[in-house]
């Protein structure tokens, strides 16, 4: 039984996409710096993903750098904000992913920048009033706050905070990687400053992502070297990776409506066999599907006689699922969310996480083998 629930660490890559790679790798192997016909050839197809990707958000193709991935999207972001943006105060939460946090605490080291945390909630929701004192401030302050928690599935109101940012003249930078190409975006409606997205999030290729800029910040190279990416981000652009990409969102964006029902029908089904067969089955975060991605089921189980090995077991049955971020290279710390949501430790918390190529017969093993664990 192979059984993959682990599409928040990184999801499987579209037979469609992995085509359409091979097809760049083969014939358009030139530099798209080069100003012959190779170059050009790569460049063109450079530009169709720019163009394509940039309608997935509503946003203009120059607002979009490639770059190698959400950690480096997020880098990207907070520190052209503080080195280049004359940005004082960063206004941040407990809850966001290390590429933001760590970040943030290196700019603080360096920078001698002011951090803030806002508050939050026992399922991860920011505390909005908290938000509004910490932006009285007479700093430049950037508020970065993820919009899908990695862990936990909770949304970030982007509407409210946008506002709340532009009211008292905040910039506003949200790590979407989760969310972004699994909900519908529009940057226009937004106005966000920065948002960041990965590839292999949502069946693209790893290594690549992009940043998306809003066009009234202007900001220069954070990668010296020769000035491609309108001099932003240096560096030969990974075409059949970029191209891959813009194939990936393309077709996760296609027929997103039933995506999106498909793959909530399957989380509901989850929680109701769980609640079913193991009644003290307790849910991390939000579940509805206006509060959390529906693509997301952090789940926290009674101790029993597999304590701590839980994950363990399932990996021997062949089913792949996930304690938290996947992210942390190997550390075995615990989760820095749960511990922030003031988890109770006793229990034993697991990350399901679904895409549209899961089954209902997935879910369905999975909690029958569980139900024989507890
Ligand atoms: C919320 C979030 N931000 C950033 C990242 C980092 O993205 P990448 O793996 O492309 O560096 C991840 C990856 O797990 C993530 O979940």
């Amino acid at each position: 039984m192979d059984i993959y629930l682990d599409n928040a660490a990184t999801t499987p890559i579209a037979p469609e996409v992995i085509e359409t790679m091979l097809d760049v790798l083969k014939n358009n192997f030139g530099n798209p710096s080069s100003s012959h016909v190779f170059g050009r050839n790569a460049k063109a197809l450079l530009e169709n993903a720019r163009r394509t990707i940039a309608k997935s958000i509503n946003c203009t193709p120059s607002e979009i750098t490639f770059t190698s991935g959400g950690t480096e999207a997020d880098n990207m972001a907070l520190r052209c904000a503080v080195e280049q943006l004359n940005v004082k105060h960063i206004i941040t939460s407990y809850l966001e992913h290390h590429a933001v946090l760590h970040t943030i605490e290196y700019l603080q080291k360096i920078f001698n920048i002011k951090v803030s945390y806002v508050e939050c909630d026992e399922k991860g929701n920011i505390n909005l009033d908290h938000l509004s004192e910490l932006l009285q401030t007479e700093h430049k302050t950037l508020v970065s706050l993820m919009h899908a928690n990695n862990e936990i599935g909770t949304y970030l109101p982007l509407k409210e905070v946008s506002r709340l940012c532009k009211q008292n003249q905040a910039l506003f930078h949200s790590d979407t990687v989760q969310s972004i190409g699994h909900i519908p975006f529009n940057t226009n409606e937004l106005d966000v400053d920065f948002i960041t997205c990965s590839a292999h999030k949502l069946h693209g290729p790893k290594g690549v992502g992009f940043l998306y800029v809003n066009k009234r910040n202007r900001i220069q190279a954070f990668i010296q070297g020769g000035s491609q990416e309108r001099g932003l981000r240096s560096g030969t652009e990974n075409t059949a990776s970029i191209v891959g990409m813009s194939k990936a969102i393309e077709l996760i964006t296609d027929d997103l409506a039933q995506k999106i029902d498909k793959v909530w029908e399957l989380k509901k089904h989850m929680m109701n066999l769980l609640k079913q067969h193991i009644p003290s089955v307790l849910f991390n975060g939000e579940t509805s599907l206006d509060k959390s991605l529906y693509t997301i089921l952090n789940c926290s189980f009674p101790s029993s006689k597999n304590d701590g090995m839980l994950l363990f077991s399932l990996d021997l049955k062949g089913i792949a699922c996930s304690g938290g971020s996947a992210c942390t290279s190997g550390a075995n710390t615990g989760s820095h969310v749960l511990r922030a949501l003031k988890a109770d430790t006793t229990r034993q918390s697991i990350r399901f996480s679904f895409s549209h190529y899961t089954t209902k017969e997935d879910i369905v093993n999975t909690v029958n083998y569980l139900s024989e664990l507890f």
